[in-house]
């Protein structure tokens, strides 16, 4: 592996009956961020959890929250994810017209705003926000469900991500997620990811650091 990264295991794959003692596990085993998905069966078809837990489990963990929202107009849950104690609110460019608001908003609710997008959506997209974001989020698989196969051609979007950093010094962190394993992750991580997500393969014991 040519550098470290923040391992930022997904809860979508943890037991939801003991969330608490997940996290624990988490900690224990190398994960350094935790990453929770928020779906509303609308924007991906599937639901999760929102504000609410996101909450009660702050008292749970120290690591920092990164909040990966799949829903349509995220701008809606920017101050309840805040209030419940979130670090990094990632959305969707796909999911609001109005992302250059949004990203102030965030910000002014002393999050780190983060933006991803889906496996079809080209890094151009970002061009005129990657100045302002924390961190870009590159899907590799259809945002929804955890367990999917990674897709190959999303490593390019990693290393084009790396390269208008590097070419215009830029300062977001770029976070892969979806299909990360023991057999793909020093291939991301070398493209470029700063943090990796990580569910199925994290919680089922295939991916240990
Ligand atoms: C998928 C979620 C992912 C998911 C990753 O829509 O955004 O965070 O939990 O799960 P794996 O690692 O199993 O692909
Ligand atoms: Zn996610």
């Amino acid at each position: 592996m040519d550098k470290d990264f923040i391992l930022s295991p997904s809860l979508l794959s943890a037991d939801f009956s003991k969330l608490a003692e997940e996290l624990k596990f988490i900690e224990s085993n190398g994960g350094k961020w935790v990453h929770i998905d928020v779906m509303d069966g609308h924007f991906v078809p599937n639901l999760t959890f929102g504000a609410p837990v996101v909450k009660c489990l702050r008292s749970c963990s120290a690591l920092p929250f990164d909040v990966h929202l799949m829903v349509s107009e995220p701008e809606n849950y920017v101050e309840a994810f805040a209030k419940a104690g979130a670090d990094y609110f990632t959305f969707h460019i796909e999911s609001t017209i109005h992302t250059d608001r949004l990203i102030s908003f965030i910000k002014q609710n002393d999050m780190k705003a983060g933006i991803s997008i889906v496996p079809t959506t080209p890094v151009s997209a970002l061009s005129c926000v990657l100045p302002l974001v924390d961190l870009v989020l590159v899907m590799s698989v259809n945002p929804g469900f955890g367990g999917q196969k990674f897709i190959p051609y999303c490593l390019e979007k990693i290393e084009l991500l790396k390269k208008i950093r590097q070419d215009e010094n830029l300062n977001f962190l770029i976070s892969v997620d979806g299909g990360v394993g023991s057999k793909n992750i020093e291939s991301v991580v070398n493209a470029g990811a700063d943090v990796v997500v990580s569910g199925s393969a994290f919680f089922s014991g295939e991916l240990k650091l």
